[in-house]
């Protein structure tokens, strides 16, 4: 990660040490940097050219205001997946209709704040979603557009719990079905169909699923167009993966160049492209700065207990995910002993890494490595523990984007029961 180098053998993020920080915010903490925020965008921008490209920030990855207001600055629009979402861009003054809503399990109050809204489209992902859409726009006197989320049962080769375009995980519609979904929305009221959407998966490394997908759903829009129905827009979802440790992934331009050769091949080219890239945007944008609280030198195994835990950063423990750890000041010399790094989290899963090799004292600082995606925004308070505050670098100055939060806040509006 090129915003995050070792100079003078300490860690900075842009032109800010990492000690600095450490002191001025405490641990743990997380930062991220401006540039690698608009690099990432700039990968995209230059990518897509003049050709005609919604780039929707998959905003669950990393939802801070200050995220979400520099890609809007940008030129981003937002992939949203729920209400609470929605409050989020619109708090920054995002452009409604610029926003992609997703998710399986859109309820109906969710819906109404996006007719009201009035966001770019509604991915729909089931028969029973499109019925309620319908009534719920109908009954708004208001015309709901929407594309039908696809499944294209093709394997992205990634995780599998983050792996979504396979038939048997809960997400679309089996593109078997979707004709008839499709003449299903055509005849319902409130409807006015845009395009079509697919999302295979997250943290893909290779451009092959997405033309596999790509394929069949360019052939439901040559059958959607047999029966009249024409698309505006195609969305291809997000998925983009990104080096965690020495993973090559697919870049936007080798993804867009491949789509549109595809889509003149098939002369379709007035098709306008959706993306809702997430973790490729932020996940390098980012680190996790923690402190080692102590060392213990087992009979097996060696154990670094850092302030940071899985509540902070749960993708370890729920995916076995692999982040870099570096250590903020390194030591030199002597053979290193191996360690697994965990957290004070009561819980044997409250590991953020395991066995790395680490020339490490208790009270250093260490930083886990690409954390600007589905880190913060996956963090919880298990075990009353206070979510870390988030950092933005801006070349020398730092800005706090969140506060720590405070314990006494954690439990404020709780209340006891009445005395009998
Ligand atoms: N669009 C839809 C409909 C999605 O479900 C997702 C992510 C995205 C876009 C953005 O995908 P991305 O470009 O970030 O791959 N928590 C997991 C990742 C879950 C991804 C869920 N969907 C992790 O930490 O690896």
């Amino acid at each position: 990660a090129p915003h995050f180098q070792h100079k003078n053998g300490v860690l900075h993020a842009e032109d800010v040490a990492l000690p600095l920080l450490a002191q001025k915010h405490g641990t743990p903490l997380y930062v991220y940097s401006r540039q690698a925020l608009r690099d990432a965008w700039e990968s995209y921008r230059s990518a897509i050219g003049d050709r005609k490209v919604l780039v929707c920030y998959g905003m669950k990855a990393n939802s801070n205001l200050a995220v979400l207001h520099e890609f809007k600055t940008l030129g981003a629009g937002f992939d949203i997946v729920s209400g609470g979402e929605l409050a989020r861009v619109l708090a920054i003054g995002g452009d409604p209709s610029r926003i992609v809503f997703s998710g399986v399990g859109k309820q109906a109050w969710e819906m109404k704040a996006a007719l009201d809204a009035g966001v770019k489209c509604f991915n729909v992902e089931s028969e029973a979603e499109l019925l309620q859409l319908s009534a719920v726009a109908d009954a708004e006197g208001k015309t709901a557009p929407i594309s039908l989320r696809v499944n294209p049962d093709v394997d992205a080769k990634t995780h599998p719990y983050i792996s979504t375009g396979l038939k048997d995980n809960k997400f679309g519609i089996a593109i078997g079905h979707a004709l008839t979904v499709y003449q299903r929305a055509q005849s319902l009221p409130g409807l006015r169909i845009v395009g079509v959407d697919c999302h295979i998966g997250s943290q893909i490394t290779e451009v092959g699923p997405y033309l596999d997908a790509l394929d069949k759903l360019i052939k439901l829009i040559k059958t959607l167009a047999e029966h009249g129905i024409r698309l505006a827009h195609l969305d291809l979802g997000g998925g983009i993966g990104i080096r965690y440790t020495d993973e090559t992934p697919l870049s936007p331009a080798t993804l867009l160049d491949n789509v549109f050769q595809a889509l003149k091949d098939n002369g379709l080219e007035h098709l306008e492209l959706v993306l809702e890239p997430g973790r490729s945007l932020v996940g390098n944008a980012g680190v996790l700065l923690t402190k080692v609280e102590y060392l213990k030198h087992g009979e097996t195994k060696n154990f670094a207990i850092v302030d940071a835990a899985m509540n902070d950063l749960i993708r370890p423990t729920l995916y076995s995910a692999w982040h870099g750890v570096v250590p903020v000041v390194p030591r030199g010399g002597a053979e290193a002993p191996h360690y697994d790094v965990v957290g004070p989290v009561c819980e044997s899963g409250d590991w953020l890494a395991r066995d790395r090799q680490l020339n490490i004292q208790q009270g250093d600082l260490l930083a886990v490595m690409s954390a600007g995606a589905y880190a913060f925004t996956m963090a919880s308070q298990y075990n009353t523990r206070p979510r870390p505050a988030e950092i933005i670098v801006d070349g020398k100055a730092d800005h706090v984007v969140r506060p720590r939060e405070r314990i006494q806040d954690l439990f404020a509006t709780e209340t006891t029961l009445p005395t009998a």
